[in-house]
């Protein structure tokens, strides 16, 4: 009863897959590094662009070749990749024995345990939260909890909606249990996840209905949680009743992760974001007054069909106007099924995507090293994560700007050191400790 579980993806698949391990480890299965030793080779899979399914099926031509040798290994396919298929991944992968969904996590016990006949196949969109199973976590002091799971959005790109369903809130109460709990257990950093994470609440019954600020305040409140993040909210989702809550609740990380996708309003149209490039700028100068210090990370996707050089350079200024900490950037990748890549031609020769891309990434780091500097000279409070990956004799943590900062000093993984930033380079900082606050 040994397990392989590889994962790909964003964070609501490491949460996810933190389920799994949870459900198969009390199932008395137990984990193993090498495909090669397990009896179950488990993927949870991602389908956001062409690049992640190559990815992912060179992992899947390695579990082929285990089960080559050994045929009793089950072979089974989790997530957003799994539920694009569905049935299909039987007949074009024949060695795999089952096939689920994101939305139907909370069988994977029933469907590993059974006999095994025929290969099985769960995709329904509206199976339990996988946040109703134990989890298995990697970092005791961090935690991610799901507040919903589905989007209700038509961002005209975007395979998300198709394979984890319409929008569905989880009511607030359980949420606030969960929270609860993990302080209990000496969680000191929560991350809420959904895919609108802002859009929280809209579904739930009248009685139990919140909008996502009064989650937020209501999480920031539990004992115990000295930081709460949340990802990744959408533009039109960002009311002011969010932003006043961001600014009042000191646990509220000052860091926003705000998918921007373009600067420009007419690709923004075509892609059916449903702001302009002035609403967005205007949303970050609202942002920029209320929380100062704010730090503002996006993603931006080049090349999206008719994007223009005209439209690039907007992108760029957009970059340059609204001063991004960091950006993830990603060249368009069209997506079966989707509005944009069964309408639109894919249009942008794909050097000019990869020339764009190449001067865009140049100017989020410029910008972001940049930025950076501002810390440099200050103290500042980082939560202690543990010991630096490229040197164990100094420590790693975050700073409430979600900042990742190495330094030398002695507080405990899960208390807030403070720390005196010595030098900063566009993604990482560096510093000393100079006295430990222990949290409350
Ligand atoms: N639910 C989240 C994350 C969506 S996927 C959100 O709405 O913010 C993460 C990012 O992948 C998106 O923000 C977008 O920038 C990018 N992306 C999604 N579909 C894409 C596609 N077809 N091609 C290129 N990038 C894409
Ligand atoms: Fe995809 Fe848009 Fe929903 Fe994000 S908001 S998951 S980009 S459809
Ligand atoms: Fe990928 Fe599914 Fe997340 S497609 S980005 S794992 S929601």
């Amino acid at each position: 009863m040994r397990y392989h579980l590889t994962t790909f993806g964003c964070q609501m698949n490491d949460h996810d897959s933190e389920r799994m391990k949870g459900l198969l480890e009390g199932q008395g299965w137990s984990e193993v590094a090498e495909r090669d030793d397990a009896d179950l080779i488990l993927f949870n899979t991602c389908t956001i662009r062409g690049s992640a399914d190559e990815r992912f099926l060179g992992n899947l031509g390695d579990a082929k070749r285990v089960k080559r040798h050994r045929p009793d290994v089950l072979v089974a396919v989790g997530g957003c990749w799994a539920q694009s298929q569905k049935e299909g991944v039987f007949r074009d992968f024949p060695f795999v024995d089952i096939a689920f969904g994101p939305a139907e996590i909370t069988r994977l016990g029933e469907l590993v345990a059974r006999e095994r006949l025929d290969a099985v196949g769960a995709f329904s969109l509206d199976g339990a939260f996988s946040s109703t199973l134990p989890a298995v976590r990697e970092r005791p002091h961090q935690a991610w909890v799901q507040i919903s799971t589905g989007c209700n959005c038509v961002c005209a790109y975007c395979i998300v909606p198709s394979v984890r369903g319409r929008e569905r809130s989880r009511p607030a109460w359980d949420v606030v249990d969960e929270v609860r709990r993990l302080a209990d257990e000496g969680v000191r950093e929560v991350t809420l996840l959904g895919q609108n994470v802002n859009s929280y609440g809209r579904d739930l019954p009248r009685d139990e209905r919140r909008t996502f600020a009064d989650l937020l305040r209501e999480v920031a409140a539990v004992a115990g949680i000295i930081r709460v993040r949340y990802s990744s909210p959408h533009p039109k989702d960002m009311r002011d009743d969010l932003i006043a809550a961001m600014a009042q609740c000191p646990e509220v990380g000052a860091h926003l992760h705000l998918p921007a996708q373009s600067g420009s309003t007419s690709v923004l149209r075509a892609m059916r974001r449903t702001y302009s490039r002035e609403r967005y700028l205007d949303l970050v100068a609202r942002l920029r007054d209320a929380i100062p210090d704010l730090s503002l990370t996006t993603d931006l996707i080049v090349g999206f069909p008719g994007e223009t050089e005209h439209d690039f350079a907007q992108t760029m200024s957009l970059v340059e106007a609204c001063a991004y900490d960091g950006a993830y950037t990603f060249l368009y990748s069209p997506r079966p099924g989707t509005e944009a890549a069964e309408r639109l031609p894919d249009d942008v020769p794909h050097d000019t995507k990869r020339e764009r891309i190449g001067r865009l990434v140049d100017l989020v780091q410029a910008t972001a090293a940049a930025r950076a500097q501002r810390f440099v000279g200050t103290e500042r409070e980082v939560l202690v994560e543990g010991p630096s990956r490229t040197d164990p004799t100094r420590l790693r943590g975050r700073l409430s700007q979600n900042i990742t900062t190495n330094f030398t000093g002695a507080a405990a993984p899960g208390q807030l050191a403070q720390v005196l930033i010595d030098a900063a380079t566009s993604t990482t900082l560096t510093g000393h400790e100079v006295e430990v606050a222990v949290p409350a």
